[in-house]
């Protein structure tokens, strides 16, 4: 079974959908081992304690220093012995040397289709904002193996989500999540944990 720790931030509808997927069987070969959020309060704790996942909060004000904060964090990951590390709406920068540590395994779900509106400053609701700033009639999801570049590691797959008329920040969000996120990110799970999906040489490898 694949250890996986889910990292979030907010509401986690794409924990949801992990989970879901884990319960219903389109996950195999994966385990939920532990949410670790950076807020607390928030629906995804509720969402791990109703799936029993242990959860934790590691919370960048409760340390004076950034790298204490990421000290803890890396400490609460090791102590969870992850095989697969999910950014599920992380909304925090990791620490440098999580990449170095868990080399091809973390994968981030980000809501447009890379590399448009990705970066520093695009996360959330922010990047569907810009994209109906900018007037884009087509975006997406992309969910990709992280490495130490900021939305810059290899890509796995995406989906493209048509932007519609008289579409907000809030009502493309929501069909981004649903035609895209909660797809990608799960089946991205299952093919790791069933040895269809690694990453090599910085690219993502498909096996038979
Ligand atoms: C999702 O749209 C996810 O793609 C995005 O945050 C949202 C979290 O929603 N992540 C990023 O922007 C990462 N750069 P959720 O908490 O309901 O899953």
């Amino acid at each position: 079974m694949l250890r996986v720790v889910v990292c979030v931030s907010g509401g986690g509808t794409n924990l949801q959908a992990i989970i879901d997927g884990v319960k219903e069987g389109s996950i195999t070969g994966a385990e939920l081992v532990g949410v670790i959020s950076n807020n607390p309060g928030v629906k995804s704790l509720e969402r791990a304690a109703n799936a029993g996942i242990p959860a934790f909060v590691v919370r960048p004000k409760d340390f004076a220093v950034r790298d204490d904060f990421h000290k803890a964090f890396m400490d609460k990951l090791a102590e969870l012995k992850p095989d697969l590390i999910v950014l599920a709406g992380f909304l925090v920068r990791i620490p440098e040397e999580m990449c170095k540590v868990y080399p091809g395994k973390i994968i981030n779900i980000h809501p447009s289709l890379i590399p448009s509106f990705c970066g520093v400053g695009y996360y959330g609701l922010k990047v569907h904002e810009k994209a109906l700033e900018r007037g884009v009639k087509i975006t997406g999801a992309t969910v990709h193996f992280v490495n130490e570049g900021m939305d810059e590691g290899p890509i796995i797959d995406q989906i493209p989500v048509r932007v519609l008329e008289g579409d907000t920040p809030e009502v493309l969000q929501r069909r981004v999540m649903e035609e895209a996120e909660w797809k990608l990110l799960p089946k991205a799970i299952d093919d790791i944990a069933n040895g269809r999906l690694v990453m090599e040489n910085g690219r993502a490898v498909r096996k038979a």
